[in-house]
């Protein structure tokens, strides 16, 4: 998936990633220069290349899981970001507490435990340091795996998949999870896109390539897509055509604040959607 991940099908990442960082440059007076961030989930880097574009950045740190993302985001990135390949619920134990301007949690929330890797971030943070969140609600992509779609979608995973995924309801949910973790809101958006699948190619292409519901773990579900593409050729041919499909990806997208003076109270995992206990996925 990693050589292929900056295909982005249908640009959901890079229009994304806009408003996330349109959010964070119209903040950056507020920020001395020389920003340090670090992003949890760095992937193939994009962020972190982009900001370098508009933002006076100081130590960089990026964390994945994944060796061929990391390898990736190095070619990018070049030496001055410092890759590690850990847990991103593990950031704390590499880099001091309030040692960062700037958290990055882009499209990683929903891997594990949302909730603890809030706190990494609310860890690191200074006090008055940023907190870039953008995830996917549960409601994106409902109509690839119900109405028409039901039965195939069961069959392939998708909706099984998409499950595994402990992010938020909605994008209400999303902003009340950040203030349990003890965030201020300086922004925020419902951010919907809508999308267009006219083929299964293209469920492969946004599923598999751009890892948005797996992202390699999962070994048999290219296998699954590749019986399921013969199946619905065959029934596109005698029943009536499956496509397009008309769907839309909700993201939250919002930038948060550690306040500057914190509250006295000790934040423990809410057990709220995107705060599950850990689920493993392997899904994105
Ligand atoms: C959907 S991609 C998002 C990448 C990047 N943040 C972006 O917005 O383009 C999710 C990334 O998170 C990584 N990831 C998943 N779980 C992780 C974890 N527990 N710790 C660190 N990285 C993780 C995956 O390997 C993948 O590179």
């Amino acid at each position: 998936m990693a050589e292929r991940y900056d295909n982005d099908w249908a640009n959901l990442y890079g229009s994304s990633r806009r408003v996330a960082i349109e959010q964070i440059d119209q903040h950056r007076h507020r920020t001395r220069g020389g920003l340090s961030v670090v992003d949890l989930g760095i992937g193939t880097g994009n962020a972190i290349a982009d900001l370098q574009g508009q933002v006076d950045l100081g130590q960089c740190t990026g964390f994945d899981v994944s060796p061929g993302m990391l390898s990736q985001a190095a070619q990018k990135l070049g030496p001055a970001v410092e890759l590690i390949n850990a847990d991103a619920h593990d950031a704390s134990a590499h880099l001091p507490p309030t040692s960062q301007d700037l958290v990055l949690c882009h499209f990683v929330l929903g891997f594990g435990d949302g909730g603890h890797l809030l706190e990494q971030a609310f860890r690191l943070l200074r006090p008055g340091g940023y907190l870039s969140l953008a995830t996917t609600t549960r409601r994106s992509f409902a109509e690839l795996y119900e109405g028409r779609f039901e039965r195939y979608a069961n069959w392939i995973g998708v909706k099984k998949s998409l499950d595994r995924l402990s992010n938020p309801i909605d994008h209400a949910d999303c902003r009340r999870l950040l203030q349990q973790h003890g965030f201020d809101i300086l922004a925020d958006r419902d951010y919907r896109q809508p999308v267009c699948f006219r083929s299964l190619r293209d469920v492969r292409g946004w599923a598999l390539d751009s890892g948005w519901v797996v992202n390699g773990e999962d070994k048999h579900f290219g296998l699954r897509v590749a019986g399921a593409w013969t199946l619905i050729a065959l029934a596109m041919v005698f029943l009536r055509p499956l496509f397009p499909v008309h769907a839309t990806c909700e993201m939250s997208i919002v930038l948060a604040q550690k306040p500057v003076a914190q509250p006295s109270r000790q934040f423990s995992p809410q057990r709220s959607s995107g705060s599950d206990s850990a689920r493993k996925s392997v899904a994105g």
